[in-house]
């Protein structure tokens, strides 16, 4: 994966776009890796959660590589928009928490990146955006739909239009981020929220982020998934066991079944 760094270390994986001389630009090579990397995590059993982040301390990832679709046609665009939807959607719909760890710039495609993540938590130096228009462009890789999801249709209409990037303190008065840490601190807070959900039920987890998807998805009706998800959650090991566990008073031993 020459434009990812992938790393596991305590049941977490770490993917972070290796391109700091572009600003972590996407190209499509890069979006496909991504796409790999998550789904090694996802057939690694030993892996209970997946960190996205940028190589260096500028860029999360500063878009799509401009020079790389400068001179693209129309069927050449929607194809590279297609590949982006699909590995995005990847992201989102994975069993296994996804966190963004925005480490700096996060504009067009890496703000649609770290959307499609979960939740995102971000340095006090990173800086989101889509600047698409600027280029006579709009996002094309899930922007207009999860913008809109995440903070709401008047803002997400401001900064679709303007292309103006916001702070990591005006992204978290917006929801668009769970908290902002100093940048030593990102990846260490990203670690111990996936470290607080690894000690929950991995089938639960997998279930709360289906059904919470399902929220979004026009296709799916979300309480009849609920209900599914609950009564399903009953005959499997793991609710076995957290239940035991209470009642025993002790930890849970969880084991994703
Ligand atoms: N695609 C391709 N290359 C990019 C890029 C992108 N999205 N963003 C940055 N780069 C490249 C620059 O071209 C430059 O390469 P060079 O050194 O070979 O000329 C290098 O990364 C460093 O960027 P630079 O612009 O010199 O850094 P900066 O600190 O002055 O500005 C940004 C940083 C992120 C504000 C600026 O690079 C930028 O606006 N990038 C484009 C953002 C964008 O429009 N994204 C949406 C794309 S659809």
């Amino acid at each position: 994966m020459t434009n990812l760094l992938y790393d596991v270390t305590q049941g977490i994986a770490t993917v972070s776009v290796n391109r700091p001389e572009k600003m972590n630009a996407l190209n499509i090579d890069t979006i496909l890796q991504i796409g790999l990397a998550i789904d090694t995590a996802l057939a690694d059993e030993s892996v209970c959660g997946i960190v996205l982040t940028g190589v260096g301390d500028k860029a999360f990832v500063a878009g799509a590589d401009i020079a790389e679709f400068a001179n693209y046609t129309s069927a050449q665009g929607k194809l590279l928009s297609a590949s982006g939807h699909s590995v995005f959607n990847k992201i989102e719909q994975s069993k296994k928490p996804v966190i963004a760890a925005i480490n700096g710039f996060a504009l067009g495609g890496g703000c649609e990146l770290a959307m499609a993540c979960h939740f995102r938590i971000a340095s006090n130096n990173a800086k989101l955006g889509q600047p698409e228009v600027n280029l006579g462009i709009l996002p094309g890789y899930g922007g207009t739909q999860r913008l809109v999801q995440l903070i709401g249709k008047g803002k997400a209409m401001e900064m679709l239009m303007t292309g103006d990037m916001i702070s990591a303190d005006e992204a978290l008065a917006l929801g668009l981020v769970n908290y902002v840490t100093t940048l030593e601190e990102l990846l260490p807070k990203a670690h111990s929220i996936l470290n607080k959900i690894a000690s929950k039920g991995p089938v639960a987890i997998g279930l709360v982020i289906e059904c919470v998807n399902a929220v979004y998805d026009g296709t799916k009706d979300g309480f009849a998934m609920e209900i599914e998800a609950f009564g399903n959650c009953m005959e499997s090991e793991d609710f076995k066991e957290g239940t035991s566990a209470f009642l025993e008073k002790r930890k849970a031993n969880f084991v994703g079944r």
